[in-house]
């Protein structure tokens, strides 16, 4: 069952004086990614399909996954009316695909998938908490403080899931360690870059990844404060079983701030000569990709 339902939003209480045109376009992007994650529930359901427990568990997720893409969609066509998500998101659909028919976890263990888990909801749960804050529009401040409370809770989800796991396949704090950071490098694939591309590109503008991830995280890596990623780094710590408030988490989390802040301006920066010197358009993009799930 879910935790809220769209129509409990006070959509009512939009206020077009709070709408930043740079969060309309990283809620854009988001809406497609979310709206995705039926397809996350397949691929899930795939790797763990003798665990009728946890199968069960990844269709209520994927329910909720798809309307947090459903209510950043409403918002971002109260914001931009002219935006149609329907048709942006039938764009994104048709060039990017989830691979899903996996007998094993492209994590190599269940317990490796899981912990990729984890981190999909450490990165959701911080962005959607860092956005509630940065915006003053009070249904985006509403709408993302809902997200950030699923994504929370669906944290705890893998991470119980993940602790039966590790019981049996006891796969070593390294390993896990090497998951979770190469599933928090992998946010800058093409998932949210192309997701970008259709939300907010003509259609007649090819899609090029290093513009499109740049326009992307160079605003979204602007609203994170830091204490978003010292609750962040906590969770990645414990999920990957190591202590979540100790002086090392304190010492990850200041070198992640660190590397961040430092990102964001590259991307920024990039974004801001990509702006200055277009890229052709007449190019469309046809080819079907995919990225490890
Ligand atoms: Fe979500
Ligand atoms: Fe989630």
């Amino acid at each position: 069952m879910k935790h809220w339902r769209i129509e409990d939003v006070d959509w009512d209480s939009f206020d077009p004086a709070g709408v930043d045109p740079d969060a309309v376009a990283i809620v854009k992007a988001a809406a497609m990614v979310e709206r995705n994650g039926t397809d996350y529930a397949i691929y899930l359901k795939n790797v763990f399909r003798d665990d009728p427990d946890f199968c069960q568990a990844a269709d209520t997720w994927a329910v909720e996954e798809v309307q947090h893409g459903d209510a950043l969609g409403r918002w971002a066509m109260l914001a931009d009316p002219g935006w149609d998500f329907a048709a942006a998101f039938a764009r994104y659909r048709a060039g990017y695909q989830v691979p899903l028919e996996a007998d094993a976890s492209v994590r190599g263990s269940r317990t490796g998938e899981l912990i990729a888990r984890c981190m999909v909801e450490t990165g959701t749960s911080s962005y959607y908490t860092a956005l509630a804050e940065a915006t003053s529009e009070p249904v985006l401040r509403q709408v993302c403080r809902l997200i950030a409370a699923d994504e929370y809770r669906h944290f705890k989800l893998f991470y119980d899931h993940m602790r039966r796991y590790l019981g049996r396949e006891r796969i070593g704090v390294l390993t896990r360690l090497r998951i979770a950071a190469g599933r928090v490098t992998e946010s800058e694939d093409d998932e949210l870059a192309y997701a970008f591309h259709c939300g907010n590109e003509p259609p007649d503008l090819a899609y090029q990844h290093s513009r499109c991830i740049a326009a992307y995280m160079g605003r979204a890596m602007g609203v994170y404060r830091f204490r978003h990623i010292e609750r962040g780094m906590g969770m990645t710590f414990k999920a990957v079983g190591l202590t979540p408030r100790g002086r090392l988490s304190g010492v990850a989390a200041r070198l992640a701030w660190w590397l961040l802040q430092r990102r964001q301006r590259r991307f920024a920066s990039r974004q801001r000569s990509c702006l200055a010197s277009p890229a052709p358009t007449g190019i469309r993009h046809h080819g079907l990709f995919s990225r490890p799930t």
